[in-house]
């Protein structure tokens, strides 16, 4: 049975009904046999909290600055709340589900991540190190592990907010899984006329992160594509939550000529990606 690492953004956690209704179709997935590991963002979630707390929200390059006070709300939110409630809400559906950070069994170590021009992100990590072990026993023993995105450091134990996506393609490289679905409030990426983007190639992706077609939160979740790539997952896909059985379409297809939102390939894949004319 193939490998699959779902990353549910924070921005569809927050809507009752399309969490459900993802929700409904990984139950489904999962009774059908397949092997899920979820993990969590929870950005808008964390954000309303700070402001709760009238602690400032700043971003660079789409990654939240993360000074200690910040990253208390962001570990108390993920794993507290976040995580916490998906587990309920799995096990209500009659799936076993436990929630886990990167410092459980050292399934994910970061170092503090050095942003491209020098500025200071705080407790923002980059994974360095993946244990695939405690996952493993989890899916042997057949409960489905809900990964939050926090890491722990490599060098002071201390913990370490990771986004996402990056999360999400370190445990996909980590537990060896074939594929990476990233589910989001956007049906997949736009190009500069907001149409949607059927394959993406990583020339094409430095391409769209260079021209800044793709900004804010769409940054690191394409440079977690290439490193999802480098990491061997095979079939990696940026989809949006609100379409019709999104995840079913794409885990177990039947007869559908196209399957939803963005796929990521490697350069041989370029088919379709460019106009005619780049191709000669
Ligand atoms: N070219 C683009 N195509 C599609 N979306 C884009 C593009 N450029 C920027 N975006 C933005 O990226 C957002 C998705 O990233 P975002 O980080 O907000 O969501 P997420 O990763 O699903 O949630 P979270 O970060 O809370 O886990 C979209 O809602 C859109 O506003
Ligand atoms: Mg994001």
């Amino acid at each position: 049975m193939k490998r699959t690492v779902i990353k549910l953004g924070g921005s569809i956690l927050v809507d009752d009904r399309l969490r459900q209704a993802l929700l409904e179709q990984i139950v489904e997935l999962i009774q059908a046999g397949q092997e899920l590991v979820l993990v969590h963002g929870g950005g808008r979630q964390i954000a309303r909290l700070l402001e709760r707390l009238g602690i400032e929200s700043r971003f660079h390059d789409g990654l939240r600055i993360t000074d200690e006070a910040t990253r208390d709300v962001v570990q108390m939110v993920l794993s507290g709340l976040v995580g916490r409630n998906l587990v309920a809400e799995l096990e209500a559906a009659g799936v076993h589900a436990v929630s886990l950070a990167g410092g459980d069994g050292q399934s994910l170590v970061a170092t503090r991540m050095a942003a491209a021009d020098g500025t200071d992100l705080g407790f923002v990590g980059q994974i360095t190190g993946t244990s695939p072990a405690l996952i493993d026993h989890l899916l042997d023993g057949g409960f489905t592990p809900v990964v939050a995105c926090l890491a722990i450091g490599r060098d002071d134990h201390q913990y370490y907010n990771v986004n996402g996506d990056q999360m999400a393609a370190a445990v996909a490289g980590g537990v060896r899984a074939e594929r990476l679905i990233l589910v989001t409030d956007v049906g997949g990426v736009l190009d500069e006329e907001k149409r949607l983007i059927e394959t993406l190639t990583p020339t094409a992706i430095d391409r769209l992160l260079e021209s800044g077609v793709a900004s804010g939160g769409m940054r690191p979740k394409l440079r977690s594509c290439l490193e999802a790539l480098a990491l061997g997952v095979k079939e990696i896909r940026i989809v949006g939550a609100a379409e019709e059985r999104v995840l079913g379409r794409v885990l177990s297809p039947v007869g559908e000529s196209r399957a939803p939102g963005t796929t990521i390939v490697q350069e041989s894949g370029l088919t379709g990606m460019f106009p005619a004319q780049e191709h000669l």
